[in-house]
C-alpha cells in the first residue's frame, strides 16, 4: 500500500493495480460511482445514518476521489461538510471498491488521499461511521462516547474520527448537522 498519498488533484497510478489511477471526482464519474455504491452496499444504504448526513448536502468536490481503470470507475470516496456544535468538520463516506479489485490497498489509498486533501484544505477533523478494524490503521479512532449525536442510530463503537490537527476533535460537541 502506498502510505504517502500524492497531492490532491493529481492523477497517479496506485500500488494497488498498475492500470488503476486515482483522480479527483469529476461530474462524469458521479453516476458510475453511485451505481457501484448501490451494488456494494445494497438497498439498506438508504436506512443508514450516514445517508442522512449526505441527503440535501453537497460533497466537497476537491476532497472526493475516484479510482479509474481506464475510463471505468472501480472505486471512490466522498467527503461532506458538516457542523458539530457550530464548528465545521467533514464527514467521509461512502468509500467503495469494486469487488474484483479489493485487498490490494485501493480502499486505504482512497481514504488517505481524501484525508490528505482535507488537511491541505485546512480541515481539522474527518468523521465517519465504519468498522474500527479497517479504519484504525488509517489514523481513525473512536469518538469519545456521548460527545457527538448523529441524525439517527449508530453503534457508538463505529463512530470514528481522524483528527487532522491534533486536538481538533475537542471543539466538536453536540449534534452533527449536514452542511
Ligand atoms: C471497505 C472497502 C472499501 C475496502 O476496499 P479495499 O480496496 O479492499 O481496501 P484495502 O485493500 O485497503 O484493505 C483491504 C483489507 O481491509 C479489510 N476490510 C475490508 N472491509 C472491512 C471491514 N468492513 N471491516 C474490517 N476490515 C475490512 C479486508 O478484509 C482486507 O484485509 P486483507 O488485506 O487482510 O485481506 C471494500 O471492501 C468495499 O467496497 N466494501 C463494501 C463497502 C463498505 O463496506 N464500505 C465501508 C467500510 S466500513
Amino acid at each position: 500500500m502506498n502510505t504517502r498519498p500524492a497531492p490532491a488533484g493529481s492523477a497517479v497510478p496506485t500500488d494497488a493495480h498498475p492500470s488503476v489511477r486515482i483522480v479527483v471526482e469529476a461530474p462524469e464519474h458521479g453516476a458510475a460511482f453511485d451505481a457501484l455504491v448501490d451494488r456494494v452496499f445494497g438497498p439498506g444504504r438508504f436506512a443508514k445514518v450516514s445517508q442522512r448526513i449526505r441527503e440535501d448536502n453537497q460533497a466537497l468536490a476537491d476532497l472526493c476521489f475516484m479510482a479509474l481503470d481506464g475510463a471505468q470507475v472501480v472505486g471512490g470516496v466522498r467527503v461532506w461538510p458538516i457542523h458539530v456544535g457550530g464548528q465545521p468538520a467533514t464527514f467521509l463516506g461512502p468509500v467503495a471498491v469494486s469487488p474484483d479489485l479489493r485487498s490490494q490497498g485501493l480502499g486505504a489509498e482512497l481514504i488517505l488521499r481524501a484525508c490528505a486533501a482535507a488537511t491541505a484544505a485546512g480541515h481539522g477533523v474527518v468523521l465517519l461511521v465504519g468498522d474500527r478494524s479497517f479504519f484504525e490503521p488509517l489514523g481513525f479512532a473512536e469518538v469519545p462516547r456521548g460527545q457527538l449525536t448523529l441524525p439517527g442510530t449508530a453503534d457508538p463503537a463505529r463512530i470514528l474520527w481522524r483528527e487532522l490537527t491534533p486536538g481538533a476533535g475537542a471543539a466538536l460537541r453536540g449534534p452533527v448537522i449536514p452542511g
